[in-house]
């Protein structure tokens, strides 16, 4: 079967201002915000049934903004004004967080901390600014490990004023499913198994919603593919067979244009990768694109599938590929203060014991508010749910008193430790980050990004200027993780 974006295109259909609106070319839905003249998009989430699998298998049964995985990809230029109007259509509250987006603190999208969840059957209208150019993604930030987990999530393309030429500009949100034999999801989120080693894994890989079989490409056309990883905890390691990739932004920023280190671009759960690929295969050529993040369990994600047409072009395209950089503060690092952020807890790690002897839950409705699943499976001591911790503390409920306030204006570094066997990507939200050195070692690229993947033991220095007042949530995008402990609240 040919996996081709483009016939999708007409089974989505998408409100934008009550008015349905088809982009040519899209490779999902695409609400462009050029197209709406004024009227705020409706994004409403609610129950739907995708053809996650496709073939004869049966469709899914999912929670969806639009009636669509991923929800509608929403575009705007740099600098506009976003204006969206969120409709709760499910059973239980919500929110939703603009993820890499540097919003003010009212419209950050979490429960409690910036606003009211929205209760069922009512909307919440987000309103802000777009400083920053790039690749960004749109997810509820309550209860998320079982949201997200069952298809709750978009991307938000901000175009720069003055693009990069390429042929095609093409965007694939990653997930990972955990399907039965036929196709419902598994109904156990909060496990405790998922929340206190690697999270929720699932057994099905999605691109765009769909299991995907090949992917169509031209020979000589030069593509900028825009990875997002909506997964709950998978982390993805990309190789493209036979081609070479330059990476240009990560987590939306622009970066020096480089090939990725062992040409696998990683994405722990949250980020995203800008890549440009020229297309050098020949007419009829089939590529695989592979996972191989761990070892163990590498797999073919997807082919390139090669129409037989002529190459459009004789020699890649030689058009410049840096971008423009984002209006980010910077960064005075002699000025800067230092302040040590440990991440701990979990199975397999000394952090257990502190987990399992940490007070009583303290009651709340948050990202640490777990069903009965969690429960049942629990053992003793760590019955109130706290398994990963930052300095300490496991945040479980309402998060209320910040761990750090830093002085407004000024230039920080966060020296953070991961004292767990675990991966974790952290995210700091309102800000993006220079992530300055990884056990001491610079980077290479000062890379900015809005979430960092830590390995095992890792030591990773990041900075920022603390230019966006409010308080702000930093915590693990593994979302069982974030559930059960590690989050926390800076404030600015
Ligand atoms: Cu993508 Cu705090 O979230
Ligand atoms: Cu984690």
């Amino acid at each position: 079967m040919n996996w081709n974006p483009r016939s999708n295109l007409s089974r989505r259909s998408l409100l934008v201002g009550g008015a349905a609106f088809l982009a040519a070319g899209a490779m999902i839905g695409r609400v462009s915000a050029a197209a709406q003249a004024g009227t705020a998009i409706r994004l409403i989430a609610k129950p739907a049934r995708v053809p996650l699998v496709g073939g004869h298998r049966d469709a899914t049964d999912v929670w969806a903004y639009n009636g669509s995985v991923p929800g509608p990809e929403l575009r705007f230029r740099q600098g506009q004004r976003l204006r969206i109007a969120v409709e709760n259509q499910l059973a239980e509250e919500t929110t939703v967080h603009w993820h890499g987006v540097r919003t003010p603190n009212a419209m950050d999208g979490v429960p409690f901390l910036t606003q009211k969840p929205i209760a069922p059957g009512e909307t919440f209208a987000y309103e802000f600014d777009l400083p920053d150019a790039g690749t960004f993604w749109y997810h509820p930030h309550h209860r998320s490990f079982e949201q997200v987990g069952r298809g709750l999530y978009g991307p938000l393309i901000v175009e720069e004023l003055e693009p990069i030429q390429v042929d095609r500009d093409v965007t694939w949100v990653l997930d990972d499913w955990r399907l039965l034999p036929d196709a419902r999801i598994r109904d156990d989120f909060g496990g405790f198994m998922d929340m206190s080693h690697a999270g929720r894994i699932g057994n099905t890989v999605t691109i765009n919603g769909r299991v995907p079989q090949a992917f169509s490409v031209r020979s000589g056309e030069r593509l900028r593919l825009r990875l997002v990883n909506a997964a709950n905890a998978r982390i993805f390691g990309l190789q493209f067979e036979g081609h070479r990739s330059k990476v240009i932004a990560l987590d939306g920023q622009p970066v020096e244009p480089h090939e990725p280190e062992n040409r696998r671009i990683v994405l722990g759960p949250a980020q995203r990768a800008d890549l440009v690929i020229d297309m050098t295969g020949a007419p009829g050529a089939t590529h695989a694109v592979f996972d191989r993040f761990s070892q163990g369990s590498a797999y073919k994600l997807v082919d390139l599938a090669y129409s037989a047409e002529p190459p459009i072009r004789a020699e890649p395209l030689d058009a410049p590929l840096r971008l423009a950089d984002n209006p980010l503060p910077e960064l005075d690092l002699a000025a800067a203060e230092r302040h040590e952020v440990a991440f701990g807890g979990g199975m397999m790690g000394g952090g257990m014991m502190e987990g399992m002897m940490s007070e009583t839950m303290s009651g709340g409705t948050m990202e640490g508010m777990m069903g009965g699943g969690m429960m049942e499976g629990m053992m003793g001591g760590m019955s109130d749910g706290k398994i990963w911790t930052i300095n300490g503390v496991s945040m479980i409920g309402h998060l209320d008193t910040p761990f750090l306030t830093l002085r407004r204006g000024g230039s920080h570094v966060l020296a953070m430790r991961n004292s767990t066997s675990f991966h974790h990507p952290i995210h700091f939200h309102g800000h993006a980050f220079r992530v300055l050195s990884r056990n001491g070692e610079p980077t290479v690229h000062r890379e900015w990004r809005d979430t960092v993947l830590m390995a095992p033991d890792e030591r990773v220095e990041i900075a920022f200027v603390a230019d966006n007042p409010g308080d702000w949530m930093i915590h693990c995008h593994i979302l069982e993780h974030l559930a059960a402990g590690m989050m926390g609240t800076i404030r600015i």
